[in-house]
């Protein structure tokens, strides 16, 4: 940790994963090919047990519908592993009184912690792409009386409206270039933090200094990369200028009236 850095530890046991992992979750079936479907009320020590484990706890499969025949079983959102929450926390370097976003909501603890250490003076923006995800961190964020701003929409856009932010950190990983929406949304000496190269946080964690006199044209970012802490010890690669190619046609934009305060 660095000199000034905050206590993550002491966030995390403020703020128990427990208030944020609904009901239903999802552990693997030894029984069968996908995942076995763990009701709290039903199995209490056996959720109990998966939401104390430092392990992500799966909240979500297959988006919501059923199996796909071809397919079979995948996770689709999940309450990320505390130690890799832990370990993005500290990359962070966040202060009281900044402003923040995190793209993919999930459950809503990691805005919670944010939340927690950003203060009143500060602003915690969350994007999800998923709307019954979002309304269940929605309710989880509100029963803990935490005040976060959520929209509703594809994180690989950021959310313009509430930026320039002073941090941005991503639980869905990048594959290869950030997008450029990103760091445009990012306040010159800003930094983003972002699992690098797999779906969930298994990879490395890319740590990205925007310099403090940054052009504020999309595309040319002005950008400082460095690895930060790796969550599973394997270096970030890559020093390609960090941009992503414009679709042709943007995809549509969440709109505002999809942002709510909790
Ligand atoms: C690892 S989970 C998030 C964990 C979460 N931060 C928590 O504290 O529980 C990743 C989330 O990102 C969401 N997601 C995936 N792609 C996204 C995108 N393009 N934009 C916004 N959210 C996205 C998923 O629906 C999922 O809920």
């Amino acid at each position: 940790m660095t000199a000034g850095a905050p206590d993550w530890a002491a966030v995390l046991e403020q703020v128990p994963r427990a208030g944020f992992v609904p009901d239903a979750i999802w552990v693997d079936d030894p029984d069968g090919p996908g995942f076995a479907a763990v009701s709290r009320r039903a199995d209490p020590g056996r959720w109990s047990a998966a939401v104390a484990a430092d392990a992500p706890v799966i909240t979500q499969i297959n988006r919501g519908g059923p199996r796909s025949a071809a397919d079979g079983d995948f996770p689709s959102s999940s309450c990320s592993q505390p130690s890799v929450v832990a370990d993005m926390l500290n990359a962070l370097d966040l202060r009281p009184g900044a402003r923040v976003l995190e793209i993919g909501t999930g459950t809503g603890w990691n805005a919670a912690l944010l939340a927690r250490r950003v203060g009143p003076a500060g602003r915690v923006t969350t994007i999800e792409v998923d709307p019954g995800v979002a309304d269940g961190a929605r309710r989880a964020l509100a029963a803990a009386g935490v005040a976060a701003e959520i929209v509703v929409g594809d994180g690989v856009h950021g959310w313009a409206e509430s930026a320039p932010y002073d941090r941005i950190v991503a639980t869905a990983s990048v594959r290869e270039l950030v997008p450029r929406e990103w760091l445009a949304q990012l306040r010159p000496g800003g930094r983003l933090v972002a699992p690098w190269g797999t779906d969930h946080g298994n990879g490395a964690l890319l740590t990205l200094d925007l310099g403090p006199r940054a052009p504020r044209r999309a595309g040319s970012p002005g950008t400082r990369r460095s690895c930060g802490s790796a969550a599973n010890g394997a270096a970030c690669s890559g020093g390609s200028p960090a941009r992503t190619p414009s679709p042709a046609r943007p995809p549509p934009r969440p709109t505002s009236a999809a942002t709510t305060w909790t």
